[in-house]
């Protein structure tokens, strides 16, 4: 890839774990808790979306409790769980590799950045948490524009930051329609297809996809 400029990453689910809080409660859970997992976090993104579109916005983090409300009461989970596993999304683990990466990445010289539906009380806790600290040149929040991606107001906000062409932010997502949306807006978008997954019809299809982030250093 020539003339990148900055490498930007979705944060829920590229840089930060979203399984891994129910996960951490899988013995209390038991065997649905992949399931339930995953309904959370559909139920989660829905959310956003719908309230962008009835323009009811609510932040990330009360999302995230009102999907998780309705996920337990949908897969039977005590209710006493709920503070449990929202203390535990506040501290979302990364996937293995992603700190080597980051520091190799940051020693390159590129401008480093997050740019998440998170609020930025929770993407400087998950960072801190996981002693991200010093990595990162900025945390772009969608809170800075009050709607969800994909909407291309969100990502403006690292083009108007850098004063750079959109074509010279790599932008990493393993979320495809997070791909699309930043592909569709003009970024570079790579797709993180950590579980070989099947890439939506959604207009732009990524020139590059990597399987884990470490792809990415051969490539950038
Ligand atoms: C985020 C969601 C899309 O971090 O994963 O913005």
């Amino acid at each position: 890839m020539k003339n990148i400029k900055a490498i930007i990453f979705d944060a829920y689910g590229t840089l930060f774990d979203v399984n891994s809080a129910a996960e951490k409660c899988k013995d209390k859970i038991g065997d649905k808790w992949e399931g339930f997992a995953n309904y959370w976090r559909t139920t989660q993104l829905e959310y956003t979306w719908l309230r962008s579109l009835m323009n009811r916005h609510k932040d990330f983090w009360q999302v995230t409790e009102d999907s998780l409300d309705k996920s337990m009461k949908s897969f039977k989970i005590d209710s006493s769980m709920k503070n449990e596993l929202l203390d535990l999304y506040k501290i979302l683990s990364t996937f293995s590799e992603v700190p080597e990466v980051l520091k190799n990445l940051k020693e390159k010289n590129y401008k480093l950045g997050i740019l998440s539906n998170g609020t930025p009380a929770l993407l400087n806790g998950l960072v801190k948490s996981n002693n991200l600290d010093n990595l990162f040149d900025d945390i772009f929040s969608i809170e800075e524009v009050g709607i969800y991606k994909p909407d291309s107001k969100v990502y403006d906000i690292p083009i108007k930051r850098y004063k750079i062409q959109k074509d010279e932010v790599a932008f990493l997502s393993a979320n495809t329609w997070d791909v699309s949306g930043g592909g569709n807006y003009g970024y570079s978008s790579i797709w993180l297809n950590r579980n070989n997954n099947i890439f939506d019809n959604l207009d732009y299809k990524p020139k590059n996809e990597v399987k884990n982030l470490k792809q990415l250093l051969e490539i950038i």
